[in-house]
């Protein structure tokens, strides 16, 4: 019967050392150590022996047991530890001590040209508004003295929601409020209102190269005791100047709005050729960027301030406008493409 035990444990051995899968061990396991496996199988015939040889044999058998059992733990981990190895030479190479990628995208050239602009105006006492892009029609049109079926309406293609409201369609729109805000101030405590509002306008456009249905807008306002188109001049040379860090030339041209009067069309000389004449300006040497004009009196009083006693000048920069002039870009559709390698290249703030 020792016989019988040393056969088996070389059975074993040999079996185990050809295992090459966790099913396999299995499979040995059960034929080994199961309820009808090879080792178990001895312990049954025991009954035939001696007392003596019971006890010898008995303590022989379980050896064998003790050993079988080990030998499979032992292979189990071995092969986890082969599994776990495949698995890792079949991933990509990856280098831990690879610096990480620093690209961490950039200010949109909007962002840029609008934070600049905000940044000038502040330095001369304007507060920076922000305002809803829904708005109401009041807001959008009659506070702004374009009432309802004017055909100044046709001019701005807007979109209309399901309950009235609108997407604003100029940043004109927040005139009225900024009036509403800033005018007991005014009124009582005599300081001038001066503000400017950036923001996204909306209209009903076929895109291309030149235009957009969403756009950007900078909206400005000053109102006080005399002021006057000089004041507007300066306000707008001054700005424009700083933007483009050269001295601009601007002139005025005579324009409509409803919700000024006079109303102009500010043009800068061009950023080009100077003024002499080329093709970007149409070989007139101005490029129109910034409508404008004297606030018309039924906006003040919209706004509840008296045009007897208070003036002040609007614009409404065209924003989107300003950064394609600065950054030199063709094609406006370019700044909602979210192209990130297209857009990164106008900052050096990354
Ligand atoms: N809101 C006008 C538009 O988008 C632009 C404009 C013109 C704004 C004259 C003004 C202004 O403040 O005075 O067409």
């Amino acid at each position: 019967m020792d016989e019988q035990i040393v056969q088996l444990r070389a059975q074993f051995e040999e079996k185990l050392a050809a295992v090459t899968a966790v099913a396999e061990l299995e499979e040995i396991r059960v034929g080994f150590l199961g309820k009808n496996g090879s080792v178990t199988g001895l312990m049954k015939e025991m009954g035939k022996l001696s007392p003596e040889e019971k006890k010898a044999f008995g303590q022989k058998v379980n050896e064998l047991k003790n050993f079988c059992t080990e030998k499979i733990s032992e292979k189990q981990s071995e092969l986890a530890r082969l599994e776990m190895e495949r698995e890792i030479n079949s991933m990509p190479e990856f280098d831990v001590a690879m610096p990480a990628e620093t690209k961490r995208g950039s200010y949109h050239p909007i962002t840029l040209v609008q934070r600049k602009c905000e940044n000038i105006f502040r330095s001369m006492g304007f507060a920076v508004e922000d305002y809803s892009e829904v708005v109401t029609d009041y807001e959008c049109f009659e506070a702004l003295n374009i009432p309802k079926f004017h055909p100044a309406r046709d001019m701005q293609d807007t979109y209309y929601l399901e309950n009235g409201q609108l997407l604003k369609s100029h940043t004109s729109a927040a005139q009225n409020a900024i009036y509403k805000k800033y005018r007991d101030a005014l009124i009582n405590e005599g300081k001038p209102i001066r503000a400017i509002f950036p923001g996204r306008c909306f209209r009903n456009e076929s895109t291309d190269a030149c235009h957009e249905n969403t756009f950007f807008q900078m909206e400005g306002v000053m109102v006080d005791k005399n002021i006057s188109i000089s004041n507007l001049i300066f306000f707008m040379k001054t700005m424009l100047s700083e933007v483009f860090e050269k001295d601009i030339k601007v002139r005025l041209r005579p324009g409509f709005f409803p919700f000024v009067e006079p109303g102009f069309e500010l043009d800068i000389s061009c950023l080009i050729c100077g003024g002499d004449g080329c093709p970007s300006c149409k070989h007139s040497g101005w490029l129109e960027l910034c409508p404008c004009g004297m606030i018309h009196p039924n906006v003040l009083i919209e706004g509840g301030i008296d045009p007897e006693e208070y003036t002040g000048f609007a614009f409404g920069l065209g924003l989107t406008r300003l950064a394609m002039m600065k950054y030199g870009i063709k094609d406006i559709r370019d700044l909602n493409g979210a192209d990130l390698v297209n857009l990164d290249q106008f900052t050096d703030d990354k």
